[in-house]
């Protein structure tokens, strides 16, 4: 019976074109990755300054295995910190801006364990629609109402706002969203919901998972982008992105970090995150901060200036719709060497599956102009694009010319060919 139900929701996934596989691979981060034995360019990771393969990160990981062991044997708050946690909280918290910081196993343990303490079941939590997966299991843990506004809609914020100020006057108000949107790139207008926020006397808890390592100076985040760090009550970020390591972190006041130490289950019942991780976290701000930072962060914008004029952060989104055409864009993707993956429900909202592109400063611009011409090839089937001095062979770089239903390349020796779903064929 039990195995009957697995086998029929494994089967029904399978029909909607969002069953999920995991796919082994040999060199995850970097520019390249390896399935099996094909190598592509990975557009796929969240190392957006290429640190999770730099040698002193690397080297930073080793040493504090080499002195405090491959695993921590216990939680934080038993034998589980060691020095490499305590020193690379000091240095978050100096970095954020705030009085203390705290790490945590990963991102999503940061926020389902912040909002399960923070929130209770007399409290509301008025989250962005398109939040993370970890925002809105944490405020669904935590018990409390719980109102998504529209994405990035600063009247319907206030509209919940106003509702929830009028409904539940006693209720504390906890606005939750992130500050670079995972799967769309896109940044929430931060000051507006700020303003906001101080007018309806609410908490803000901001999702930086995107953005630290790739906004504000030396990486600080898009809060000290725009210079509101300390309006902020509860800044969440991870360390499993930009800064190349693994783990999560909670930055704030020294009284909201001595709160989740006792109160975050996610912290509190859970072994601590090998102390190499926070070594190589600490390793890869101290290059964010410095100058090879500022030259990845601008290596970055070039790169992401190829997909739009004035690009928001490294998230380039090419929304295809159904799950079926996607995965076939995704794998026609693979066949011309780019890993970009298909992205689907319930990752995404319904009829909105994507292809998303994550760039990378350790990416070359000849690589990421072919990565463009093949998307622009690729998910324009039914009307492919006249010759396009722009379009170019993902293959050897020279032009490529679009006919009904096919585009080649204009080099006699490539052979580079795409033939098209048309109903002519
Ligand atoms: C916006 C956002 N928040 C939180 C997380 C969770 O971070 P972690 O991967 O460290 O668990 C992610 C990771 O995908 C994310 O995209």
């Amino acid at each position: 019976m039990f195995e009957d139900f697995l086998q029929k929701s494994l089967a029904e996934l399978e029909a909607q074109h969002r069953r999920r596989r995991l796919r082994v691979s040999g060199l995850a981060t970097g520019a390249l990755v390896r399935f099996g034995d094909k190598t592509l360019h990975n557009f796929a990771s969240n190392d957006y300054l290429g640190l999770a393969a730099h040698p002193q990160v690397i080297a930073a990981a080793v040493e504090a295995t080499r002195e405090f062991g491959a695993g921590t044997g216990a939680s934080r708050l038993l034998t589980g910190t060691q020095t490499p946690h305590h020193d690379f909280e000091e240095k978050l918290a100096i970095f954020k801006n705030t009085a203390a910081a705290l790490v945590f196993a990963n991102g999503y343990a940061a926020s389902t364990g912040a909002l399960q303490a923070l929130a209770g079941k007399d409290d509301v939590v008025l989250l962005d629609k398109l939040s993370h997966a970890c925002l809105v299991d944490g405020a669904r843990l935590s018990g409390a109402v719980l109102r998504p506004f529209h994405h990035n809609d600063t009247g319907h914020l206030e509209h919940h706002l106003r509702w929830a100020r009028e409904k539940y006057p006693q209720a504390r108000i906890f606005i939750v969203t992130e500050s670079v949107f995972s799967m769309d790139g896109d940044l929430a207008p931060l000051r507006e919901i700020v303003e906001l926020k101080d007018k309806y006397g609410a908490v803000l808890l901001l999702d930086d998972a995107h953005a630290t390592g790739v906004l504000g100076r030396g990486g600080r985040g898009l809060a000290d982008q725009l210079g509101l760090s300390n309006r902020i009550e509860v800044q969440m970020g991870t360390l499993g992105k930009a800064l190349g390591s693994s783990g999560g972190y909670i930055a704030g006041s020294r009284a909201l970090i001595d709160f989740l130490i006792n109160r975050a289950r996610s912290f509190v019942f859970s072994t601590a995150a090998p102390a190499s991780t926070a070594a190589a976290a600490s390793a890869a701000l101290d290059l964010s901060t410095g100058a090879e930072g500022d030259c990845r962060r601008a290596k970055l914008r070039e790169l992401a200036s190829l997909f739009h004029p004035v690009p928001p952060a490294a998230i380039h989104p090419i929304i295809i719709g159904p799950e079926e055409d996607t995965l076939r864009t995704s794998k026609q993707m693979a066949q011309l060497g780019f890993h970009v993956p298909a992205i689907r429900p319930p990752t995404v909202p319904q009829g909105t599956s994507r292809l998303r592109v994550s760039l990378s400063a350790v990416h070359d611009p000849e690589t990421v102009r072919a990565l463009a011409g093949a998307l622009r090839a690729v998910s324009a089937p039914e009307e492919p694009k006249t010759d396009n001095p722009d379009t170019v062979c993902p293959v050897c770089g020279a032009a490529l010319i679009s006919e009904k239903c096919k585009v080649v390349c204009r080099s006699a020796t490539c052979g580079y060919r795409i033939v098209f779903n048309c109903s002519e064929f």
